[in-house]
């Protein structure tokens, strides 16, 4: 069962005018989060917006004895939502839901793992990143955003000893264009043999484009979608994607419950 707390705002950091990372003060939520898993979220107690929205869990933050105490949202700004919580200062309190959704499934060597982000969809691959270092998977990051300076958390990923394979459409660091171009051509080196897991979040563009490019290589695929959602924990439909059914047909399936962590093959991208 998913905890509903008042969670105290430890810290807001900004990483650029529209990006930030807030840390709540939420043990329950941390100690049983999984990677891929969300949280309903809310900064403040007013009522605009009325409605929480949803976040992957990015950190699990530790005491220094290791006990989860709380965790951090990687958000970027683009609504009433988001700027509460760009603003939200130390102290404040925050209404927070979770952990809820399906989390990614975890591979074992020797199948390496690749994730693809594009721009904020790096959320959940913190917690992913620390996961399969724990079960010594070799784990690469392909990463596409905008600009140079919205590639964040490189060291963090470095230091967990991620392989990255940066793009930026302007071209300002890494490769110029689009995070799939990287992934495409390194499936096809690949020896067929060689065992991979593609996880992807991002927006639908990109995931729908990993998606295609993970089926032309016969590689599995697991896509962490991001529709908009108003309850999160399926009583609203709001979230709905359609899916390919046991019976081979597609269904509208409500990704707060069936995902957000979904089977790429399975979903029909239009
Ligand atoms: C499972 C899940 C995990 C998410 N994790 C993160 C995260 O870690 N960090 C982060 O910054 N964002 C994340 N999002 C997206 C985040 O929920 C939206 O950015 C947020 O709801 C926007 O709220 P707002 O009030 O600021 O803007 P709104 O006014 O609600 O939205 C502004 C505009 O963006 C559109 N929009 C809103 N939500 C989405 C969406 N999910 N997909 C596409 N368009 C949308 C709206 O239609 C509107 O046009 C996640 C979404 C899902 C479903
Ligand atoms: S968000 Fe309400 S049913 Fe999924």
């Amino acid at each position: 069962m998913p905890f509903d707390v008042a969670a105290e705002v430890l810290s807001n950091r900004a990483l650029s005018s529209d990006y930030n990372v807030l840390a709540l003060a939420a043990p329950a939520i941390a100690a049983a989060s999984k990677p891929g898993q969300f949280v309903m979220l809310k900064a403040g107690t007013g009522m605009d917006p009325l409605l929480r929205r949803p976040f992957s869990v990015f950190e699990i933050l530790r005491s220094g004895d290791g006990t989860p105490t709380g965790i951090t949202v990687l958000s970027k700004r683009i609504g009433p939502s988001t700027s509460l919580i760009y603003s939200a200062r130390p102290g404040q309190v925050a209404a927070v839901l979770g952990p809820l959704g399906r989390p990614f499934s975890l591979v074992e060597p020797p199948a390496d793992a690749w994730m693809v982000a594009g721009g904020v969809g790096l959320a959940p691959f913190a917690t992913l990143a620390e996961a399969l270092r724990a079960r010594k998977v070799k784990t690469t990051l392909f990463y596409g955003a905008r600009r140079g300076d919205e590639l964040f958390y490189l060291d963090f990923f470095r230091t967990l000893g991620v392989e990255l394979v940066l793009t930026t459409e302007d071209g300002s660091s890494g490769e110029r264009g689009r995070v799939v171009a990287p992934l495409d051509r390194q499936l096809a080196a690949r020896k067929p043999d060689a065992p991979v897991m593609i996880y992807a979040c991002g927006p639908e563009g990109m995931l729908a484009a990993t998606a295609k490019t993970a089926a032309k290589h016969s590689r599995p695929c697991q896509v962490s979608v991001e529709r908009i959602m108003g309850c999160g924990m399926g009583g609203c439909y709001s979230c709905v994607v359609p899916m390919r059914g046991d019976d081979g047909k597609f269904h509208h399936v409500r990704s707060c419950m069936a995902g957000p962590v979904l089977a790429a093959d399975q979903i029909r991208w239009d």
